[in-house]
Order: structure tokens, then sequence, then C-alpha cells
């Protein structure tokens, strides 16, 4: 399969929390990008970072909450320091967010209906629409060129910074030699910048003309749009005015009809109407399978049902046709039956329209049917990724391994081995491998240092000591093998078959 576009990208995402009793280390430099199409599935014990880190996609983080470090780019723009009105388009535009409880994220007092047409009226002028269309494309060549080039300065800035700063905690301070050595290392770091910008900006220069060129045509592409449907209307308004002049009685009215008519179609050539905005949402309600939606559009959130209402926010997220969809746990509030359609929804949504998808949950079971690949979070960060079948018929690390004897048994629906232990106190997360005082496959080096990703394959990656070279060679727990052997089994059973 050829490589496909990244869609979203998250580096070193680190966020924490001013509490009374300290700092919360939430989320501790999480990396992972999103590509286009696929889903993404995050998976993690509860507490383990999920909903943090995809509230710092959407910039709805708590007002405590502190983002020390790291990016997310999208299209371009690194959504930590995009301007409020630039990130309010974006979040509303082109990133949706189902959330864990859909009666959290409805207004109890709105008749559903507005809370579905609010979004799209907000954005509804149909020449700025258009205008942002034409551009899209050369914009974000432009955009992404520019936050290319300062995100390789800033890396290299930043691992300037913890090498003079780790420097300067040695005992009896800095030597003469440290002190030639850091200033060697600032030139260097001023040659690079240097260099980087020179390369990049001969690039964003050029994209930039090409980009003023084509805001330039777009301008006048909608200019004539705009003067093109404005003569045609005035045309027929004449046309229809004088012969309003000759008429009477009931052809008279006949034509102030069609006037009026005229009118509103004028309107909605220029702008999404509201009578639009409700013919949209009518056709997404169905699209999601709301039944009589023409009733169900002047109903209140505490008419529906779990399930309906959970279909409501997924309508509501789809009213701005997102490129991507952030999934938080959408069904843990729900039976199991009624999560198992609105998993089917939302993967028939994703197809359907092409979209790119993340999709969090604390249930290993339901990522094997979603996921084209998995990150496993534990204490605020990911320990292992890689493709679903990676994870699933090769797993490496021994949260993944826990996590995957505790899915419970399809048919004694009994979980088989729950996890020993608790999660880590993240305002004093541990030392080395989170993991570690849980795991039974700990070594010294666990609790001393944070292991690296070791390379599984192209696509797999995990943070455990165990695959260190070094590391004694251990087997994963039977329990995991013998049900990877089984759906091994099945797998080949169905291909028979
Ligand atoms: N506003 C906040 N102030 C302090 N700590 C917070 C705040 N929000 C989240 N946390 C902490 O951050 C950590 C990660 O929380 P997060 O909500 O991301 O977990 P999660 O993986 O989504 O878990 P769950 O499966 O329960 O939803 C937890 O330890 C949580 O207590
Ligand atoms: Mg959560």
């Amino acid at each position: 399969m050829a490589e496909r576009d990244t869609v979203l990208s998250v580096n070193n995402l680190v966020v924490n929390f001013k509490t009374d009793n300290g700092l919360v280390q939430a989320v501790r430099d999480v990396s992972f990008d999103l590509k286009q199409g696929e889903t993404l599935c995050i998976v993690g014990e509860s507490g383990s970072g999920k909903s943090v880190t995809s509230k710092a996609i959407m910039g709805i983080l708590a007002n405590n909450a502190i983002i020390a470090g790291g990016n997310i780019i999208y299209r371009g723009e690194n959504l930590l320091e995009v301007s409020e009105e630039e990130f309010y388009k974006i979040r509303g535009h082109k990133i949706g967010m189902i959330f864990q409880d859909p009666l959290s994220s409805l207004n109890p007092i709105v008749k559903i209906g507005k809370q579905i047409t609010e979004a799209t009226l907000i954005n509804s002028d149909k020449l700025k629409l258009m205008y942002n269309d034409l551009i899209s494309d050369d914009l974000i060549r432009y955009k992404n060129t520019l936050a290319k080039m300062n995100i390789q300065i800033d890396t290299e800035k930043k691992k300037l910074d913890t090498y003079i700063s780790e420097l300067s905690k040695k005992e009896g301070g800095l030597t003469e030699e440290d002190k030639a050595d850091i200033k060697e290392r600032q030139a260097a770091f001023k040659t690079f910048a240097q260099s980087t910008k020179t390369e990049y900006m001969n690039q964003a220069r050029s994209l930039k003309a090409v980009l003023d060129q084509k805001s330039k045509e777009a301008k006048a592409q909608v200019k004539e749009y705009k003067a093109k449907v404005t003569a045609e209307h005035k045309q027929k308004v004449s046309a229809i005015k004088e012969r309003m002049g000759n008429a009477s009685g009931p052809e008279k009215e006949q034509l102030a009809k069609e006037l009026e008519e005229e009118k509103i179609n004028f309107k909605n050539k220029l702008s999404i109407t509201k009578a639009e905005a409700k013919r949209r949402a009518l056709e997404i309600m169905r699209e999601v399978g709301i039944p009589e939606p023409e009733k169900r559009f002047n109903q209140y959130p505490f008419e529906f049902s779990g399930g309906m209402r959970q279909r409501i926010v997924i309508a509501i997220a789809l009213t701005v046709s997102p490129e991507i969809l952030i999934c938080d746990e959408p069904t843990t509030a729900l039976d199991v039956t009624i999560q198992a359609q609105i998993l089917e929804l939302i993967n028939r949504i994703k197809a359907e329209r092409n979209l790119s998808c993340i999709f969090i949950t604390h249930d290993l079971g339901v990522v094997a049917n979603m996921a084209d690949r998995v990150a496993v979070m534990y204490a605020g960060k990911i320990v292992e990724y890689g493709t679903s079948d990676e994870i699933f018929y090769d797993p490496r690390h021994p949260y993944t391994w826990a996590l995957l004897s505790s899915i419970p048994d399809v048919d004694s629906k009994e979980k088989l081995e729950a996890i020993p232990g608790t999660p880590p106190n993240m305002i004093y997360p541990p030392k080395g491998d989170a993991f570690a005082n849980r795991s039974r496959y700990a070594m010294n080096i666990d609790y001393r240092e944070q292991p690296p990703y070791y390379k599984v394959s192209d696509t797999h990656y995990a943070a455990t000591w165990l695959l260190d070279p070094r590391a004694p060679k251990v087997e994963m727990p039977r329990i995991v093998k013998e049900r990877i052997r089984i759906s091994l089994e099945e797998d080949s059973h169905e291909q028979e078959n």
C-alpha cells in the first residue's frame, strides 16, 4: 500500500496540571501521526492520559493545564500556537469530536435541530467558503513549509537547552572545558538555524508567490461568480416585475410568489440559509440512522435514548464536514447492543466520508474491529504502537500483554486476568518504565531508566527494555500466546470457508 499522507501530527506533547498537591504529569512526551483515511486507536487504562491528549488537540483543556512542550501540527499549523479565531475555525470546521457522555456535549434546554444547524449557520458565507476552498491546497503547502522549518529549529534548540541544563546540574559547576563546549554548540546551533532558514525560506518564497497568484485568481473567480448570480437575479426580478405590471388577480399572486422564491434562491447562492441548514441537518440525521428526523428535529435531548443521543452528537460533528473525527470512548456509557450499533455507524461513516479517525478506548476488545493502527498508552506515555495486526499478534510490551490478557473472553465474558496493582500517581511518575512495579518481567534497569523505543518493524515500536539485545529472552504470558494461536486458527478457518 502506498504511504498515506499525514493529516495530523502530534510531536513530543507534554501536558501538566497544576493542583494543590503538586504538578500532575498527565501526558509525558507523546508523539504520533494520523494518516489520511485511517483509524488510529489509543488504548490504555483509566488515567493514562487519553482524554487529555484528545482535549489538547481540540484546544479544550481545563484551565489548570500547562502545555509544557511539543506541538500539534494540522495542515501546517501548530494548533497550540494558532490564534483563537483560526483555532475556532479549525475546531468547528475540520476536526470533530465525540465524547464519552453524549449528554454533556448537548445543551439540555436547546432543541436538537437548533444544535445541529448551529455550526452550519456560523460558517454560512458561501463566497468565503468558496474562496477558502480554492486556495486551500496552496495555503497548506506554504504553511507546511514554514511549520517544518520552525519545528526543525525548535527541536535542535530544545536538544541544546536540555544538554546545557544537564551539564549545569554537574557537581562543582561548569568547567572551562564545559563552557567552551557550550559555546561551540551554541555557535553550531546558530549556523544550523541560519542554514535551515535559508533553505526553507527559498522554498517558502516561491510557494508564497504561487499562493498570492492563486489568491488573486480565486478572488477574481469569486467576484465573477457573485457578479453573475447577481446579474441573473436582477434580470429575473425585473422580468417578473414587468409581467406583474400587466397582470392581475391569481396571475399576479402567482408572480408575487415567484418573486419571493427568486429572492430566496438568490440568497441561497450567496449564503447558507436557515432552510438550507435544516435540509442538510435532516439529511445528516438520516445518515446517522435517526428515524423520523422531521419530528426529532424539534425535540429536546431528554426525549432521546442514550444511543440516539450519541447519534445526534455524531450528526453535530458531521455537519461541518470534518476531515478528522476524534471519538473519546463514545460507547462506554451505552449498553452492549447499542455499543455495537454505534461502533458500526462510526465505521460506516468513516468509510463513506473518508475520514481520518482517532478512536480512544480502554477496551482492547473494541479496538480489533476499528483500528488500522493502535497506540498503547500507559502513565502518560505511548509504550507501544503498531498496526492492528502487530499489536494483536505480535505484542511486545508487558503492558500490552497485560491488556490483552484482560480482554473479556468472548464465550465466558469473563475477564481472564485483571491487571494487578494500580497505575502510578502522576504527581510522582516512576523514574524508569512506569509499568515496572506491576510487571513480573521487570528488570533492575526498568526501575532506573526510561526505556527508548525499540524498532520491531517499520511500523511497530515498543518502549521496553525487554527488547534490548542485552535483555534475557522472555516469553509473553501463556494466555496471550494461547489467544493469538486460537484467533490465528479462526482466521485461517474463515479463509478456508
Ligand atoms: N483538570 C485536571 N486537573 C488535574 N489533573 C487532571 C485534570 N484533568 C486530568 N487530570 C489527570 O490527568 C491524568 C490523565 O487523565 P485522562 O482524563 O487523560 O485519562 P484517560 O486516559 O482519559 O482516562 P479514562 O479512561 O478514565 O477516561 C489523570 O491522572 C487525571 O487525573
Ligand atoms: Mg478519558
